[in-house]
């Protein structure tokens, strides 16, 4: 970040504290720095107009020393605010004095300046009142000041020895530091499934995304599930709802191929792909994988679901082997386990679409009659490779998807 500036003083001038050294314009706006020393102008680090850089010195003030030093403050700073609103702080009738650094400062750690005790001249408020108080509030202890950088306030009482014309310190007054600290960076490098993540989702994004939503009302597919449940549990396999999902899904593909589709890279040649390996988006401890249920178009539900089984089981133990994950043609995420709504799936290339479905929810729907009912409604957002597929076909087959969960039994006919 940097900062225009003017100047109010030039090398030589003696200032007092708050006296105005310059005026730096940012983007954001303009404020006047006020010297947080009685002193000498020795260095003008910048000539008037210049660029000045956060963080590198502004100027260099050699104080006497015998007279102490008030504060140190960062003396450049971007305030969101304009150089008015800095000036000063009406509260209850009283004018709370900072400069716009220390404003700046309270206002970054949600702290009103009434509320805090200025131990500055006619009560100013300096940044280490900002800090002591901050430091009461949260226990924290305050990093001690760096040898020789930061003087730090006298009491008014205590009297200093006069220091020697020749021992005057320089101060270089830096233009902004970090005013709190918490903790350390950290770097590590990307690696496994996040390796993966980076680079599929890369290429995924060269991709022109069409998107399409729409809700189902599973009203019926949840009865449905709940009394399947226990069947599939005699035969021990967990029975959820992407077993129906990824099935509806496949007679659907039947019906619109060229969502089984993939694209060269040349964009020359689709190959219409004949089986249906469905891509499941799993959640693990390890990341974001997709192993795929395959040939869906010959499985049926409860096949899907022991499947998926296996895949979940083998995913969460982190041992799914390349066969699994690889070779998918299209792909569901249920998203909604973990909870949501609408998405904006990221097709998986060389797949041309995905659907991704939020959680179901029990909402206040219309039946036939006008009647109110309880209806368990999902959300449902594909994206398709718009450059071979076109919203209307999305939303044909978005239809049909839909139209096999509400009324589950209308499978039963396309069923082999
Ligand atoms: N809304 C509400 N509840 C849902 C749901 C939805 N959309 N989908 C499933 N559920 C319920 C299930 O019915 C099940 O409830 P139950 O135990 O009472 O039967 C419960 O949530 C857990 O389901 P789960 O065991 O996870 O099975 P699943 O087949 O529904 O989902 C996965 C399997 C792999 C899809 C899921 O575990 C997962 O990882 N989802 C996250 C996908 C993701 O991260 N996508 C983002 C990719 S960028």
């Amino acid at each position: 970040m940097c900062l225009e500036c003017k100047r109010y003083i030039k090398e030589g001038d003696s200032v007092s504290q708050f006296d105005s050294i310059c005026e730096v314009q940012s983007d954001k706006a303009s404020v006047t720095i006020t010297s947080r020393y009685d002193g000498i102008i020795r260095k003008l680090h910048y000539n008037l107009d210049e660029i000045a850089y956060v963080g590198k010195p502004l100027v260099d003030i050699e104080i006497d020393a015998s007279k102490g030093v008030a504060s140190e403050e960062d003396v450049v700073e971007t305030p969101p605010m304009s150089h008015e609103e800095h000036t000063h702080q009406e509260i209850k009738g009283h004018k709370t004095l900072a400069t716009p650094a220390v404003r700046r400062l309270a206002m970054e750690n949600n702290i009103k300046l009434s509320e805090v005790v200025g131990t500055g001249k006619d009560n100013r408020i300096l940044k280490e009142d900002i800090l002591n108080y901050l430091a009461k509030q949260t226990g924290a202890i305050l990093p001690p000041s760096p040898k020789g950088e930061i003087i730090p306030p006298l009491p008014k009482s205590e009297t200093v020895p006069a220091a020697p014309k020749d021992k005057a310190r320089k101060i270089p007054l830096p233009v902004s530091r970090p005013l709190v600290f918490s903790g350390k960076d950290k770097t590590e490098p990307i690696t496994g499934f996040h390796k993966a993540m980076v680079k599929t989702m890369s290429a995924a994004l060269k991709i022109p995304h069409f998107g399409y939503c729409d809700e189902i009302d599973l009203t019926q597919l949840v009865q449905l599930r709940e009394d399947l449940k226990p069947l599939a549990q005699i035969r021990g396999v967990k029975l959820s709802f992407m077993p129906f999902f990824i099935k509806a899904a496949s007679l659907g593909l039947l019906q619109y191929p060229i969502l089984n589709a993939s694209l060269d890279e040349s964009c020359q040649n689709v190959t219409y792909k004949a089986s249906h390996n469905i891509g499941v988006a799993m959640d693990t401890e390890q990341g974001l994988i997709v192993p795929n249920v395959k040939n869906v178009q010959v499985c049926s539900v409860f096949e899907i679901a022991s499947e998926l089984n296996r895949l979940q089981a083998l995913g969460s133990a982190g041992q799914l082997g390349t066969n699994d994950l690889t070779g998918g043609t299209f792909t569901l995420s249920n998203i909604g386990t973990i909870g949501g709504t609408y998405t904006k799936p990221v097709i998986l290339p060389p797949e041309v679409a995905i659907g991704a479905l939020g959680k179901i929810q029990i909402l206040p729907r219309f039946n036939g009659k006008g009647e109110v009912f309880k209806a368990q409604i999902m959300n449902v957002s594909w994206s398709a490779d718009h450059r071979i597929i076109d919203g209307a076909t999305m939303a044909r087959f978005s239809n049909l998807w839909k139209s096999y969960l509400e009324n589950p039994a209308s499978m039963l006919i396309d069923l082999k």
